[in-house]
Formats: structure tokens, sequence, C-alpha cells
């Protein structure tokens, strides 16, 4: 499988090929997949306002083939999604903190999802986002998502907690939430996908006593 490069603002110039990709690829899954129209671009890069200098990117990147999946996460001290454009899903404030980052922009390609069985594509997603929170001192997550997500993250061990009312928006029903993202949260992730190791590219390049590969043990994965 593969592991989850953190790109930020330190090291986005060595990353600037995959980083075009992974634009790229969210144009087709957003756009194409999805059928976001409204994210659209004739250049067939899916950028958006919040795509920023602050902007942090969780990239997995499969040796040989490039980047496989991603996500995105960005201060909540900064402008982002749910401040900008839908601050009524918190009527009681969007939640702003040091501590506190806006999740966005989840993907794995088609090719490494498992529709209908645990996919471990999306749970070394899950587990890398937790595991930079953990080392960023990233406490809880605020997300701009669809409504299932809520029983999808509630099995994570994530705890979600609604910020108000749902809306209907261009036929979805969205909802403002915030997740916890300590030990925990990393402990259920990794149970829920038989991970037993960091996915995260840096953290074993750090570790040298650390395998060439992180271990999970097929057809211990539960959840959806
Ligand atoms: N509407 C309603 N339910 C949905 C859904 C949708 N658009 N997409 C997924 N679900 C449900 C699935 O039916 C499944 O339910 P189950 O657990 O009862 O079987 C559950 O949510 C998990 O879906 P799945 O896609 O298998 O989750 P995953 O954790 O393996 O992968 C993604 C999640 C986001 C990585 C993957 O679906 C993906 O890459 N999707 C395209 C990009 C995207 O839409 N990202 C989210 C918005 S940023």
């Amino acid at each position: 499988m593969f592991h989850i490069h953190i790109v930020d603002r330190s090291n986005r110039g060595a990353y600037r090929d995959e980083l075009e990709q992974h634009y790229r690829l969210r144009h087709e899954i957003y756009v194409g997949e999805r059928g976001w129209h409204n994210l659209a671009r004739p250049d067939g890069r899916e950028v958006d306002a919040f795509d920023t200098e602050d902007a942090v990117y969780l990239l997995g990147i499969l040796p040989g083939k490039g980047v496989v999946a991603g996500s995105r996460l960005v201060p909540s001290l900064k402008p982002h999604l749910m401040s900008e454009v839908f601050p009524q899903l918190a009527p009681q404030g969007v939640p702003r903190a040091n501590d506190i980052f806006e999740w966005t922009r989840i993907f794995v390609v088609p090719a490494l999802r498992r529709p209908g069985s645990p996919c471990l594509a999306a749970g070394i997603v899950y587990c890398g986002i937790v595991e930079f929170c953990l080392q960023r001192g990233v406490s809880q997550l605020s997300i701009v998502c669809e409504t299932y997500w809520i029983d999808r993250l509630a099995k994570l061990g994530w705890s979600p907690r609604p910020l108000g009312r749902p809306i209907e928006h261009r036929g979805e029903t969205i909802i403002g939430l915030m997740v916890d993202t300590g030990e925990a949260a990393l402990e259920t992730t990794r149970q829920a996908y038989a991970i037993s190791h960091s996915v995260l590219w840096a953290q074993r390049h750090q570790d040298p006593s650390r395998s060439g590969d992180f271990h999970y043990t097929a057809g211990a994965a539960t959840g959806g």
C-alpha cells in the first residue's frame, strides 16, 4: 500500500508534481464523479479559495503510481469553508482556535476503493489525519459534510458533534460537525482497519528502527 506525505508550506516545493496530480484527481473525482459542477475549471484542476499557503495536504503516494489518495486541512483561524461559505451551519459561532483545523476533500482513487467492505486505502488516510493532528497539537477538526458522515465518523471513534441543524445544498443534505482527533481516535481508527504502525512517510523515515512498510492484518478490518 502507500504512506501519507504531509505537504505544507515548508516542503511544498518538493511536492510540486504530486500537488498538481492531486488537483487534477480532485477535478476528476469531485466534478466528474460526484457531479459538483460548481467546482469545474477549464484547466481541469479543482482548486478553491482555501487552497492557500496555509493549507496542509495529506497525500497518499504509491511509489511508481503517484498520488492515489488525499485530504486537506486548513487552520480554523484562517479563512476556511465553514467560516466563509457555510457559517450558517454553526449558529453559535464557527469554532476557531489554534488547535482546531478544518478537514475537507478526502478521496481515494476509484481503483483502490472497496464498496461494501472496509477500504484499507481510506483507513490509511483516516489514520494519517489523526496522526498529523497528534503531531501538530490539533485536538479537534471542524467539517462541512453530508449527514451520512455522522455514522461513518462515529464508527471510527471520532465522536462527531453537530454544530447545528442540517441544511439542503445543491441537492445534498449537509451539516457542520466537530470531531476529536486524540490518541483514543487513533486507536479506534487503527483497530477498524487493523493498522498497527504509523502511516506517515516522515514518521517512518525519522525512525529507522521501523520496517519498510507498516503492517495490517488482512481480514481483521471492520466497519464500512
Ligand atoms: N451518500 C450516502 N452514503 C454514502 C455516500 C453518499 N454519497 N458515499 C458513501 N456512503 C456510505 C456508503 O454507502 C457506506 O455505507 P456502509 O458503511 O453502510 O456500507 C459508507 O458511507 C462508507 O462509504 P465508503 O465510500 O465505503 O467509505 P470509505 O471510508 O471507504 O471511503 C471516501 C470514503 C470518501 C475516501 C471514498 O468514498 C471516496 O473517495 N469518495 C469520493 C470523494 C468524496 O466523495 N469525498 C467526500 C467528500 S469530500
